[in-house]
C-alpha cells in the first residue's frame, strides 16, 4: 500500500510550509501542497493509499548521526550499547540512519577492520548503517586498500591525534588525506595534540591529583586548537578538504575560521554536549562527574555561545553525538581515583532531535530549516549519501520523522531508550517529539514504540557531495 502523509509542516530545504508526501514502497514519489486522487498522474489512488493525518506537525526528513561508536571496546571496557540497542534508541529518536566508526586496530588490514564492523551490525540494526573507516596504522598495504573501501561503500575515513593506540604521525596523515582526496571520501579528524595530553597527565600524576576534575586539565582548548591548527595546515599542504570531528572550543572554531578565510574548504560537526553542557559539570562529586568524562571535555559558557552562533551562521557543518555509552556501576566507577582509567564517552544518539530541536529551534537559535541541514540534509551531502537520503524530494528514501511540537517531557537515564544507567542530560526539559518515524516507507515507531525489529540496512556510500566548494 502507498501512504499519503497529509497536512503536516514540511520542513524543506528552500523553507517550511504546509502540504503532503505520498510513498510508494522505499521512496518518496510526491512532495506538495496538497496532493490529490490521481491515480494515472503523480497523484495518490485511494484504494491502495493509506492516509496519514499529520495536521499540527513537523514533518522531517529522517535524522542522520554520523558520529557513534556502538559496542566499542576500548581494550579495558566495552560500550552496552550494541548495534541492535543503539539503533533501536537512534530510531525512537528520529534518527533513521547512522555512521559508525570502524576502526582498523595496529596490525589488521582495513578490510579485517570493517569485516569486524559488519559482524558486529548483521541483522541487528534498527535504522540504516554505514562505517566511517578510523585508521591505525598506516604503510604501503594499506595504502592500497583505501580504493577497495571505496568499493566496499567506505568512503569517509578518521584519524587521531591523540590516544597512544591510536594516533598517526603528521606525514602519515598528510599520506591518508592524498589517498582519501584521490577517491573523492573525506577525511575526519579528531584534533587533540596527544604529546602534550600525555605530558600534562604524567605531571599531575607526579603530585598525585588523578580525581576525576582533572579530566579537563590534562586536555584544554589549546591542545585542540593547536591541533585544528596542525590538521589544517597539513590539509593546506595536501590540497584536500577536510573534516574536523567534535569541534568542542571557540579557540578551535577560530582556526577554523581563519583557515577557511585564505579559501580552505573545512567541515566541522559539533555535538549537543559542547552546545549545552558546561565544565562546571567536573565540580560535582566524582560518580556524577564521571558521566562527563569523554574527550574533548566540556568547555565554557563562551564556548557553548560560539558554537550557537556558528551553527546559526552555516559555520558548522553537521552536529553528531559522538555516541559512546558508558555505564557508571562497573565501568566509569572504575576511574574515580585515576580519571585516565575513566572510559570516555557518554550516550546520546536518541536524544539529539529533542535537543536540538528545544534549545535551538524552540528557543530561538537556529531556524527548522538550519535543523533539518545540520541533522539531515549536509550529513547526508558530506558522507555520500545524498539525494537518496538527507531531503523530502521525489526518488529520496521514504525516510520520515513526524514530529509533534507540542509534547514535552524531560530526560532521564531511568526511562531513556539507551542501554546504560546515566545520561548527561538528566532532567533535561524537552519540547516536541517524535510521533512516527518511517524506515524506508515502512511505519518503524509508533506510539507503541519500535514496530519490528533489525530493519536497517547497510549502505553503501558514494563520492562526498563537497557542498562548501566554491
Ligand atoms: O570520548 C569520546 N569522544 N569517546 C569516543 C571516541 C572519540 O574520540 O570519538
Ligand atoms: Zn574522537
Ligand atoms: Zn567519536
Amino acid at each position: 500500500m502507498d501512504k499519503l502523509i497529509k497536512n503536516g509542516i514540511l520542513v524543506l530545504p528552500q523553507g517550511h510550509s504546509k502540504g503532503d508526501i505520498l510513498l510508494q514502497g522505499e521512496k518518496i514519489k510526491a512532495v506538495g501542497g496538497g496532493i490529490s486522487y490521481d491515480p494515472e498522474g503523480i497523484g495518490y489512488n485511494p484504494l491502495n493509499t493509506e492516509i496519514i493525518d499529520a495536521e499540527g506537525c513537523l514533518v522531517f526528513p529522517g535524522f542522520i548521526d554520523t558520529h557513534t561508536h556502538f559496542q566499542l571496546d576500548n581494550g579495558h571496557f566495552t560500550s552496552p550499547d550494541d548495534f541492535a540497542s543503539g539503533s533501536r534508541a537512534a530510531i525512537l529518536g528520529g534518527t533513521t540512519a547512522i555512521l559508525d566508526f570502524a576502526t582498523q586496530n595496529r596490525g589488521e588490514t582495513l578490510a579485517q577492520g570493517l569485516a569486524n564492523w559488519h559482524a558486529m551490525a548483521k541483522d541487528k540494526a534498527n535504522c540504516d548503517y554505514g562505517f566511517h573507516l578510523a585508521i591505525s596504522e598506516w604503510n604501503q598495504q594499506i595504502s592500497r586498500e583505501i580504493k577497495e573501501m571505496a568499493a566496499a561503500g567506505v568512503t569517509s575515513f578518521k584519524v587521531y591525534m591523540a590516544y597512544d593506540n591510536l594516533r598517526l604521525k603528521d606525514s602519515e596523515i598528510f599520506q591518508i588525506m592524498k589517498k582519501v582526496g584521490e577517491i573523492g571520501g573525506i577525511l575526519g579528524c579528531h584534533c587533540e595534540n596527544g604529546d602534550l595530553i600525555s605530558c600534562l597527565t604524567d605531571q599531575l600524576k607526579a603530585k598525585g591529583e588523578m580525581d576525576v576534575r582533572n579530566h579537563p586539565r590534562v586536555r584544554p582548548a589549546q591542545v585542540e586548537a593547536e591541533a585544528v591548527y596542525r590538521y589544517l595546515t597539513i590539509a593546506e599542504m595536501a590540497g584536500v578538504p577536510v573534516n574536523i570531528v567534535h569541534l568542542s572550543s571557540a579557540r578551535g572554531l577560530a582556526v577554523v575560521e581563519e583557515a577557511r578565510s585564505r579559501g580552505q574548504e573545512v567541515y566541522v560537526e559539533t555535538c549537543p554536549q559542547y552546545l549545552l553542557l558546561e565544565d562546571s559539570r567536573y565540580e560535582l562529586p566524582p560518580r556524577q562527574a564521571a558521566v562527563y568524562v569523554f574527550s574533548p571535555p566540556l568547555r565554557k559558557p563562551a564556548d557553548q555561545q560560539a558554537l550557537w552562533q556558528a551553527a546559526a551562521a552555516g559555520q558548522v557543518d553537521t552536529i553528531g553525538t559522538d555516541h559512546c555509552s558508558f555505564n557508571i556501576t562497573g565501568q566509569k566507577d572504575q576511574g574515580l581515583h585515576d580519571f585516565t582509567r575513566i572510559p570516555n564517552g557518554i550516550p546520546g544518539v536518541s536524544h539529539r532531535p529533542q535537543l536540538l530541536y528545544t534549545y535551538g529551534v524552540a528557543a530561538g537559535k537556529i531556524s527548522l530549516e538550519t535543523m533539518a541541514r545540520l541533522l539531515s540534509e549536509n550529513p547526508a551531502k558530506l558522507f555520500g549519501l545524498y539525494p537518496r537520503k538527507g531531503v523530502l524530494a521525489p526518488g529520496s528514501d521514504a525516510d520520515i520523522v513526524i514530529w509533534d511540537p507540542a509534547k514535552t517531557g524531560s530526560i532521564k537515564a531511568e526511562t531513556q531508550a539507551h542501554q546504560v544507567d546515566n545520561t548527561p542530560y538528566e532532567d533535561f526539559k524537552v519540547k516536541g517529539a517524535v510521533r512516527a518515524v518511517y524506515l524506508r516507507g515502512r511505519l518503524a515507531v509508533d506510539d507503541k514504540g519500535l514496530t519490528e525489529e533489525g530493519k536497517g540496512c547497510y549502505l553503501a556510500r558514494g563520492k562526498s557531495l563537497l557542498f562548501r566548494q566554491k
